[in-house]
């Protein structure tokens, strides 16, 4: 279907890579390629900033002057805004669900070198309270002249699923342009649904494929992360007044994965983290692309067909999460 997407900035480096895991395909029997959006700039790499492009643009549209969003104090999302705020010359306040760590690594030591403003708050604060912040912030950016532009967690949302339309119709091109079988599956990890809402969406508009789209759901319950999808899918579909139907089959979860929860890591899911650095050359993050990839592995050995011949992996980043643990990692590289 034609359609005119919403204004988006041009601060990822697009198109990112596609390219042939040689020896997990040869493992797994089946052509298994990559997307390499960990590639899309290194300092918001991952998915994120495919959603911001169309989040951000829209707040400098709108005269903001601050970005405001949350998540989890390790927060890749959290990271990529602040990352993006500081290109743009805009201000960034983060609310953190948790408290401030004793240790500054990782993805929260980046949210400072950016110049974020942080807000810690507790679970209940945060998932009862955030309209309360929201405005208290935001009364406190409009008394010192500025306005603030509020991101949902994840960037997901009716806006924020373009990020992924409009992967979905960039991998579709460089597939026929490097002459590449229409790919069976795509697989991706699940956390807020607006990447795997966003795919759904670009499939839906593109009409001529039958790729199935599956998430694995590594943050949230099996029936939680469908519902994210279904909201985040039906809201884009709603605001932008779009002819498309879709159904319960396509918004496809592959449970089983999320091991002892989200961002917390086991010795099988790290040791399958050092086979994909050995054997391919490949950093997964541990809270989402190990998990997602471990779910694809496991479940295309156990059921060889589940996927079909020709898959595609999408790597949405987090790299800097490998930094976020310590002793987990003793028993695993020694
Ligand atoms: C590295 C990484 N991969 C995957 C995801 C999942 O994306 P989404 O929140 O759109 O489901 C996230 C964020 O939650 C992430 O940070």
């Amino acid at each position: 279907m034609k359609f005119e997407f919403p204004a988006r900035g041009e601060w990822a480096r697009l198109p990112t890579p596609i390219e042939k895991l040689e020896r997990l395909s040869t493992d797994l029997g089946l052509n298994l390629w990559i997307k390499r959006d960990d590639q899309t700039g290194f300092e918001w790499n991952g998915n994120k900033i495919r959603k911001l492009e169309f989040l951000a643009k829209d707040a400098l549209l709108k005269g903001a002057t601050c970005l405001v969003t949350c998540g989890g104090v390790q927060s890749n999302h959290c990271r990529a805004t602040a990352a993006l705020a500081a290109k743009l010359g805009l201000r960034c306040v983060l609310i953190l669900r948790g408290q401030a760590p004793e240790k500054i690594r990782s993805n929260h030591l980046l949210d400072q070198l950016f110049g974020a403003e942080i807000f810690y708050v507790t679970p209940e604060q945060y998932y009862e309270g955030m309209e309360d912040f929201r405005l208290l912030i935001d009364g406190q950016i409009r008394a010192q002249g500025g306005k603030t532009y509020f991101i949902p967690e994840g960037g997901t949302g009716a806006l924020g699923c373009f990020g992924y339309a409009q992967a979905f119709r960039e991998l579709e091109e460089q597939r026929k342009e490097k002459g590449l079988p229409a790919f069976d599956s795509i697989v991706v990890a699940h956390g807020s649904g607006g990447t795997q809402a966003g795919l759904v969406l670009g499939q839906l508009l593109d009409e001529e494929t039958e790729t199935k789209i599956v998430g694995v759901n590594v943050c949230y319950e099996e029936k939680e992360s469908f519902r994210l999808v279904k909201e985040a899918l039906w809201s884009a579909i709603q605001q932008h007044h779009l002819p498309l139907a879709f159904m319960a089959q396509d918004i496809r979860i592959l449970p089983g994965f999320r091991g002892r929860g989200y961002a917390l890591s086991a010795p099988e899911e790290l040791s399958f983290l050092r086979k994909v650095a050995r054997e391919e050359g490949l950093l997964l993050d541990p809270v989402y692309t190990g998990k997602a990839l471990r779910g694809l592995y496991e479940t295309a050995k156990q059921r060889p067909d589940f996927f079909g011949k020709n898959v595609l992996f999408i790597h949405t980043g987090g790299g800097f999460g490998l930094f976020q643990l310590e002793d987990e990692w003793k028993e695993v590289v020694s």
